[in-house]
């Protein structure tokens, strides 16, 4: 038998997901992937009404790090619903552009319209400090793959060159700056990992405009945008990016750096689901 397309296999988890929830398509607006070291940005996110683990659902992948749940959670914020991915596939665990998007065709089969697209990151700009969320203004694929690469995607879905001119939506920047003025906003550059980057690495995303690196949300952005999700990108600044400061890096900070600081941001995330 032929294996099924990514887009039918995300439908079936979709069905099965909404079903273990306890909700009918489209009841979740929005979805939230939750980066590394957001954990604790859920206690202010809303009041959590049902969870299931991420592997038992069709098309999904047990997460290998230390620091990576795999649980799909159901959360009222209050005014809205929103289905939470308490943690991500990586590149870096050897999957594809492919694998590591399921979660995004799943939350669009569940009916969201929105996607949230949580990060941690070395900060390249010399201004943001470490524990600082940045608003994701635009980014740079430095993976060198797409979600997209691979057989044609179903015809109905449309054509796969997509259009990225504005990868992260405008509206849900300016909606969240209502929330949160301090907020800045910067270009994310996303690379494979595992390993951080090298001080020339970090030079050479700066000269090309970034503001930020990670090893996430690129492909993820792009999975959504083919779909039409709307979606907004934030990156918490856990360390100055290798060579920006003297600091060696260390993954164990990165995690207590976003427990600190994610607090903070799921406030803001609460109000921001609120008024979608
Ligand atoms: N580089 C890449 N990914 C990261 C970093 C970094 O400095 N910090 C947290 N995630």
């Amino acid at each position: 038998m032929a294996e099924k397309n990514p887009y039918d296999l995300a439908g079936d988890a979709a069905t099965q997901l909404n079903e273990t929830l306890g909700e009918k398509a489209g009841a979740h607006k929005a979805a939230l992937v939750l980066g590394s070291g957001w954990a604790n940005a859920l206690s202010e996110l809303g009041e959590q009404t049902a969870e299931v683990e991420a592997h038992t659902l069709p098309g999904f992948i047990a997460p290998t790090v230390a620091g990576h749940g795999s649980k799909i959670l159901s959360i009222d914020t209050g005014d809205n619903k929103v289905m939470v991915f308490q943690g991500r596939t990586h590149l870096y665990e050897g999957h594809s552009g492919v694998d590591v998007t399921h979660g995004v065709r799943t939350a669009w089969a569940a009916g969201c319209e929105v996607i949230i697209l949580t990060n941690a990151s070395g900060g390249v700009n010399p201004d943001y400090e470490p524990g600082q969320p940045v608003l994701i203004s635009d980014h740079i694929n430095m993976t060198g793959t797409s979600p997209l690469a691979g057989p044609a995607p179903p015809k109905e879905l449309g054509i796969r060159f997509v259009d990225l001119s504005e990868a992260y939506s405008k509206r849900l920047r300016e909606l969240t700056k209502e929330i949160a003025p301090d907020l800045t906003e910067g270009v994310y550059a996303g690379f494979m990992g595992p390993h951080y980057e090298t001080p020339a690495e970090v030079q050479m995303a700066k000269t090309m405009g970034a503001d930020m690196v990670g090893m996430s949300t690129v492909l993820e952005c792009i999975a959504a945008r083919y779909l039409k999700l709307e979606v907004l990108g934030i990156s918490l600044v856990t360390n100055m990016a290798a060579g920006v400061s003297d600091e060696l890096l260390d993954h164990e900070d990165v995690l207590a750096v976003g427990k600190q600081s994610s607090k903070r941001v799921g406030t803001i995330l609460n109000g921001v689901i609120n008024r979608l």
